[in-house]
């Protein structure tokens, strides 16, 4: 056998605007260049507590417990759901994307009874429908939803998931993957006992991360639990120990290099202000939306209900969604999503996310859109998107 010495790695700065990863800003990929600590090390377990202090601020809490899992989004996804479910729960699952699903894939697999609220891709949930599912079981132990539905760009408002949560004394569950960063969470304010994010969308870093926060009714769920979570690399009441408190225990390497890119893109985060930060997410991805729309494009999702770091538009008939993209990504160095699940081949998902969400790069799309879809069939009106974009700017200024 011949020994392989690899190919060179050199791979292309893409401009990412898709559903994740967004690009980075070259101060976080700095900051996982800085040398490596001890996962103990006294200077690692003071970045460790300051990780932890500005994550409760990001996600609006004062009394909760926040850490980053050492993982993916769907990391902090399994950690949540394996460690407030036992077997037996019952847990009522917004199903309404292809994350949604997810949720309630994981929570079945851990031997809870889902009951699962099905709504419509690209809407929110109907609260009447979570309602009456909740009343009808005898015990909820949890509820679960999506702030931010990736797959179809809708925003789920939490507000009054918190207070049917409280009325059934249930917990609540949320992904805030795709939110934290660009959307008000607000842990305790809405009455989030778990949530999970990541790193590679809105927040700035790269991924490998899944910032985590719970509520301390969340904590009091973990340590009344009758049964040992299945799993022990995400047993939250260990990793607890590693995290919190005067005395640290190891339980796992923390992946030093990756807490040092969320710690810079938090900081980054508060440097800009999280208003300003949630202002500038909503004026490009409305400016996208004003241009999608004048190039004669459907888009997916009403603005009454819409994200703007993610904007699903629907893919005009007879273009090939492949080539399209392959197009925009040999052409323009851009990469947008296709569509997940049922709407595989039927909608692209363009991204404004973090470090990606300039007016610019909104700007930049549109051309390249217009320049490619009546090459593709589809005929857009000529500097239209542009035009109806940069107005939509100017107008915000
Ligand atoms: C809403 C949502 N939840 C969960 C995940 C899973 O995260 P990851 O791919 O980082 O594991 C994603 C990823 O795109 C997501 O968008």
């Amino acid at each position: 056998m011949t020994t392989s010495i690899g190919i060179e790695l050199n791979p292309p700065a893409r401009l990412l605007m898709g559903a994740g990863p967004a690009n980075v800003s070259p101060r976080v990929l700095r900051a996982m260049t800085a040398p490596l600590l001890g996962y103990l090390d006294p200077d690692f377990v003071k970045i460790m507590d300051d990780v932890a202090v500005m994550l409760r601020q990001v996600f609006g809490t004062k009394e909760g417990f926040t850490f980053p899992v050492s993982g993916t989004g769907s990391a902090g996804m399994e950690a949540g759901l394996a460690n407030l479910l036992e077997p037996g729960d019952t847990a009522v699952v917004l199903e309404g994307g292809f994350f949604g699903e997810r949720l309630a894939e994981i929570a079945g697999r851990l031997g809870a009874t889902v009951i699962s609220v099905k709504g419509q891709w690209g809407a929110p949930a109907d609260l009447d429908q979570v309602r009456k599912a909740v009343k009808a079981q005898p015990k909820v132990k949890l509820i679960a939803a999506v702030h931010a539905e990736t797959s179809t760009g809708v925003l789920q408002p939490l507000k009054e998931l918190g207070q049917l949560a409280r009325e059934h004394d249930a917990l609540l569950l949320v992904d805030t993957v795709t939110s934290l960063g660009a959307n008000h969470v607000d842990v305790d304010a809405v009455g989030i006992d778990y949530t999970f994010s990541a790193t590679q969308k809105c927040i700035g870093a790269p991924p490998g991360l899944a910032p985590c926060a719970l509520s301390p009714r969340a904590m009091e769920a973990i340590a009344k639990r009758t049964t040992k979570p299945y799993t022990w690399y995400l047993d939250i009441g260990l990793l607890r120990r590693y995290w919190e408190g005067g005395q640290r225990v190891y339980h796992h390497t923390a992946p030093m290099s990756m807490v040092y890119a969320l710690h810079e893109a938090l900081r980054m985060a508060f440097e800009e202000g999280l208003e300003n930060r949630y202002a500038r997410h909503r004026r490009n991805g409305r400016a996208l939306r004003t241009g999608l729309e004048a190039l004669g494009l459907k888009l997916l999702v009403p603005e009454s209900s819409c994200l703007y770091q993610i904007t699903a538009v629907h893919i005009p008939a007879g273009i090939d969604d492949m080539a399209f993209r392959t197009a925009l990504l040999r052409q323009y160095n851009v990469e947008i999503g296709g569509g997940l699940g049922q709407f595989r081949g039927k909608v692209w998902r363009i991204g404004l996310m973090g470090e990606s969400s300039t007016a610019a790069n909104a700007l930049y799309l549109l051309s390249a859109f217009e320049a490619l879809l009546p090459r593709h069939g589809f005929e857009a009106p000529a500097g239209a998107g542009v035009a109806a974009a940069s107005r939509a700017l100017a107008a915000e200024k």
